[in-house]
């Protein structure tokens, strides 16, 4: 897709000639603003070389969604008929005629073929020129641009010219009129947060006086403590199960946050006997990253994700995607993009919304010769993603600038296509952001407007909302939307719709219906655009978000060696996750495959979960959104029901 700073001006004249001529030429980009902290000074020298990008257009891009619908929709002739990495590498690379359309044209306007080379991943054509080679190709003229802050020189134009034939197969040009990192003015803030964890942390402080002894726990007590048994009672999950399937390990993403063996072996011989002493996921390390560590240093995040996950799906494995160097980790501005890198080599130099590959200003650079610096190069492809990948970190949309965030969220879709089930915390503060993101109360605006959280609002993956057995109930009453407000900062199951993506196909019955019956009482505005305006706390008209939860508070963990209560989506999230595993390896037992992406097959069979239809997700000095029958945006569909799960994805293809 192009960027929206592209204008279609009003169609040139085709005189009909049978070469390019610059009397076909249409202005392809123009400056709407000026770049603040650059000065233009003298035209560039007509003799001056420079290295010209030319970034050729994805035109798969618009057909995206609706190619990974084609294996994600029940209804689909082609249910879960996935794809091969190499066949998503290749369907979003430029095509063959984009490249021979444009170097054709540049070929006929003088600029000899032996100079033209094409990257490797195809997006790009490259070539030496002179000022005035490229001020007649383009039929612009060239400035000089100094920045006043950081001292960098630089050449760009006010706008530039591309025949209207060609227009089509080119994204944009370098040098053009963009000056520094394309990130910087593409929308992101100045004012940036790097929380990542869903946190368990919070929780884990504020409940170590009330923590139980892990002895004397039965299903009895799972309004005090969640434990294996409770989450296996809750969603009926039997011990029986498949053999565990050698290709289909669980994927667990950690960052920043490391799980101690003492731990794990401590919770397996409190809560899971049959898991044997020693047990740990199959490392897969990204950049540097290390792990486990000592006790004493181990994390409440991964301690947590792998306490959950092992009961329920040993004997099958766990394999850890641990990422980033201890320099980098959870200290980027960025976040997931080398981690995706890693999983597809394609993504470290794959151009969309502008973006080719990491942005610098904002993803860590390797090899880092820092001395606690990962010095390899940068891992592209270096795993092959596992069937579902959970993921219990997150930031807000307004963290990053949009078209980063675009850019990843194409990156969901590819993993879709590919088979790969990618599972999100919804976030801990209901409709709002953490504390101190964007404003103090985590809040858009004025600190009253709701704020959507990332990557979650991505249409292409799938977000898990936290529920909770509130104290005196039992694992056979309907759970209710977690919300807890003791502590530093109150904590709600994050949902509520994006500022960025528009409600997709899949979700929209069920968003139209929860507007239609349980109509919110706040105002809302229409598109992102628009925040806040007419006193509006949300986009009416945004992605809604979570899809699904699962239970997320007082769950018993060990950390640090010692027996707690934690909690999050962050929790929710390994749950589901381990849930869709098994299910994969029951299906792979009757040969079938993964399921890709989950949500078009949820929304169609909403049945088989439990819809959540008490309590809400405060947030921004409000209630936040209620939970209602069907889709809400505090629980989403629900929790999992695993039997009703199970036989509906046996019964597809
Ligand atoms: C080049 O662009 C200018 C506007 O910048 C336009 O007036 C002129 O007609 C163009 N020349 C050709 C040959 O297209
Ligand atoms: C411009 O420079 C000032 C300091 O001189 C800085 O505060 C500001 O962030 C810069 N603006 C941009 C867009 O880089
Ligand atoms: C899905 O793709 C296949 C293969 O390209 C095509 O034959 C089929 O018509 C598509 N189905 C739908 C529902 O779009
Ligand atoms: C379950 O735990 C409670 C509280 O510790 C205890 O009173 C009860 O006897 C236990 N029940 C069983 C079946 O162990
Ligand atoms: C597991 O995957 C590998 C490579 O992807 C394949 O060669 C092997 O046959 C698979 N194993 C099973 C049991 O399907
Ligand atoms: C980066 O984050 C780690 C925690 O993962 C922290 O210990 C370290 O001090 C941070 N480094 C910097 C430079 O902020
Ligand atoms: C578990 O393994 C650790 C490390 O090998 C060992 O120190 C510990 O004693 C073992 N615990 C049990 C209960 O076997
Ligand atoms: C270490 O990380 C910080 C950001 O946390 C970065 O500024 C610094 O450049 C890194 N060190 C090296 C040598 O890359
Ligand atoms: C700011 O706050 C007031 C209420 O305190 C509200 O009326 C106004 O619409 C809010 N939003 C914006 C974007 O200013
Ligand atoms: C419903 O949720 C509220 C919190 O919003 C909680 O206090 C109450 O106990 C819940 N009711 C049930 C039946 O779980």
């Amino acid at each position: 897709m192009r960027p929206s700073s592209h204008l279609s001006l009003t169609r040139g004249l085709l005189l009909g000639l049978s070469v390019f001529s610059a009397a076909s030429a249409l202005v392809h980009e123009k400056r709407e603003v000026a770049s603040p902290n650059w000065s233009r000074l003298s035209r560039a020298h007509p003799s001056d070389k420079h290295v010209v990008r030319i970034g050729l257009t994805q035109t798969s891009l618009e057909e995206a969604h609706d190619l990974l619908m084609n294996v994600s929709d029940p209804s689909s002739s082609n249910y879960a008929n996935f794809w091969t990495a190499e066949e998503v590498a290749d369907k979003f690379a430029p095509s063959k005629e984009t490249a021979r359309e444009v170097q054709g044209w540049l070929t006929a306007s003088g600029i000899p073929a032996t100079r033209i080379k094409q990257t490797q991943n195809r997006g790009w054509l490259v070539f030496h020129a002179t000022s005035k080679e490229i001020e007649s190709l383009f039929n612009t003229t060239y400035y000089e641009y100094h920045n006043r802050q950081t001292g960098k020189k630089a050449i760009a134009c006010d706008e530039y010219h591309i025949p209207e034939e060609i227009q089509k197969h080119v994204d944009y040009v370098h040098p053009g009129i963009r000056l520094g990192p394309s990130a910087a003015g593409a929308g992101g803030n100045s004012k940036r947060n790097a929380i990542k964890k869903r946190s368990a942390l919070k929780a884990h402080e504020r409940r170590k006086a009330h923590a139980n002894h892990a002895r004397g726990l039965n299903l009895t007590t799972c309004d005090e403590a969640i434990t294996p048994d409770c989450i296996r009672a809750l969603y009926k999950i039997p011990t029986s199960r498949a053999a565990a399937h050698p290709n289909n390990s669980l994927g667990v993403f950690e960052e920043g946050d490391y799980y101690a063996q003492k731990d794990l072996d401590l919770f397996f011989r409190a809560f899971s006997r049959n898991i044997p002493n020693g047990t740990h996921p199959i490392p897969a390390f990204i950049d540097g990253a290390e792990a486990p560590v000592p006790v004493e240093n181990a994390g409440g995040e991964s301690d947590l994700d792998f306490q959950l996950a092992y009961p329920l799906v040993h004997p099958q494995t766990i394999t850890l995607y641990q990422t980033d160097d201890a320099n980098w980790s959870y200290n980027t501005t960025g976040f997931l993009n080398t981690f995706l890198d890693a999983l597809d080599g394609s993504y470290c130099t794959y151009c969309a919304y502008g973006e080719c590959g990491n942005d610098p200003s904002l993803d860590p650079i390797y090899p880092d010769t820092d001395p606690d610096g990962y010095d390899g190069k940068l891992m592209c492809g270096a795993f092959k993603p596992t069937n579902v990948i959970s993921v219990s970190y997150g930031m807000q949309e307004y963290d990053l600038p949009e078209s980063y965030q675009q850019r990843q969220c194409m990156e969901y879709l590819k993993l879709g296509l590919q088979g790969v089930s990618v599972l999100f915390a919804s976030g801990d503060d209901g409709v709002a952001g953490p504390p101190g993101d964007a404003t103090t109360n985590g809040c858009l605006a004025n600190g009253t407007v709701f704020s959507p959280a990332f990557p979650n609002s991505c249409p292409y993956i799938t977000n898990v909302g936290a529920t909770k057995v509130y104290p005196g109930y039992t694992v056979h009453d309907p759970e209710s939307a977690v919300y807890d407000p003791a502590g530093l900062s109150s904590y709600a199951s994050g949902g509520g719709f994006s500022n960025i993506y528009p409600i997709p196909d899949y979700q929209a019955d069920a968003v139209a219906k929860y507007f239609k019956d349980h109509k919110p009482k706040y105002p809302y505005y229409e598109g992102g655009k628009n925040i806040g305006k007419n006193g509006g706390l949300y986009n009416r008209l945004g992605r809604g978000y979570p899809d699904v939860a699962a239970n997320g508070d007082n769950i018993a963990v060990f950390t640090n060696g010692e027996f707690d209560l934690s909690g999050g989506t962050s929790a929710s999230t390994p749950i589901f996750a381990s849930i869709l595993n098994r299910i994969i390896d029951e299906r792979l037992a009757a040969g079938k495959g993964p399921l890709g992406f989950v949500n078009p097959v949820l929304y169609k069979n909403p049945s088989v979960l439990n819809d959540i239809t008490n309590g809400t997700n405060p947030g921004c000095g409000t209630e936040g959104f209620s939970t209602a029958p069907g889709w809400d945006p505090a629980t989403g569909l629900g929790t999992p029901n695993y039997p009703k799960m199970l036989k509906m994805w046996l019964d597809l293809p």
